[in-house]
């Protein structure tokens, strides 16, 4: 891990932000390359999770695996991490308050990790990342440029393993949107990242991007 990432990791450990400290066994940071290109954030750690000390161990985790291996990665060369760093209750929905006392864990992570492409596991983590309302069947498969952690990174928003796990017809789907991440890495960085400069004079004003980015209480 890098030192920097190690020691934030180290920081998080005692978190006690919200009352979901009081219940975990332990705080399930992330886990994987500290130097990702591609990082994946689920929703919350499950009991297992929480068990282990790592993301996506349990059932969600073998798909996600399953998922990966097919398109030629494996666990060690992303990062995962979830919206929320601590089990909530009998995996519970993660409450508004619970959401917004953890949120700067990942958005820090991010700004460490500096990946590329943010690969977005259902709605919670979609809807906290793209700062927009739209649930995950309207935009799962779809791309969009966001500014987290302060660089220009491509969202991209999947259906959550658990949710695909006992639907076939959700799986199929899931698997086809995975399969256009080879591509999304490929891609050449972007158009999205001139939007922190000031446009040039003559260019129209760049706002919704930074009116984004602050809304996500990054600038
Ligand atoms: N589901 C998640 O969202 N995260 C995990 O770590 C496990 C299951």
């Amino acid at each position: 891990m890098s030192t920097a990432l190690a020691d934030y990791r180290d920081e998080t450990l005692g978190c006690t932000r919200c009352p979901l400290a009081a219940a975990r066994t332990q705080v399930v940071f992330g886990s994987g390359n500290p130097n990702a290109e591609l990082m994946f954030v689920g929703e919350a750690p499950g009991f297992h999770e929480d068990q282990q000390g790592i993301p996506f161990v349990g059932q969600a985790g073998k798909l996600l695996e399953k998922l990966l291996n097919g398109i030629g990665l494996s666990r060690t060369d992303v990062y995962i991490a979830n919206v929320l760093k601590c089990r909530p209750p009998g995996n519970r929905d993660p409450q508004p308050d619970e959401i917004e006392a953890c949120e700067s864990h990942l958005f820090r992570q991010i700004e460490l990790i500096r990946p590329v492409l943010v690969a977005t596991l259902g709605n919670f983590a979609t809807k906290l990342l793209s700062g927009k309302p739209a649930g995950i069947t309207r935009v799962h498969g779809v791309e969009q440029q966001v500014v987290l952690g302060g660089n220009c990174v491509t969202l991209y928003p999947l259906f959550h393993p658990a949710a695909a796990l006992y639907t076939p017809s959700m799986q199929n789907v899931l698997a086809a949107d995975f399969a256009r991440i080879p591509e999304l890495l490929a891609r050449e960085e972007d158009s999205c990242c001139q939007q922190l400069s000031p446009p040039a004079a003559g260019e129209p004003e760049r706002e919704p991007v930074l009116a984004q980015a602050v809304q996500l209480g990054l600038f």
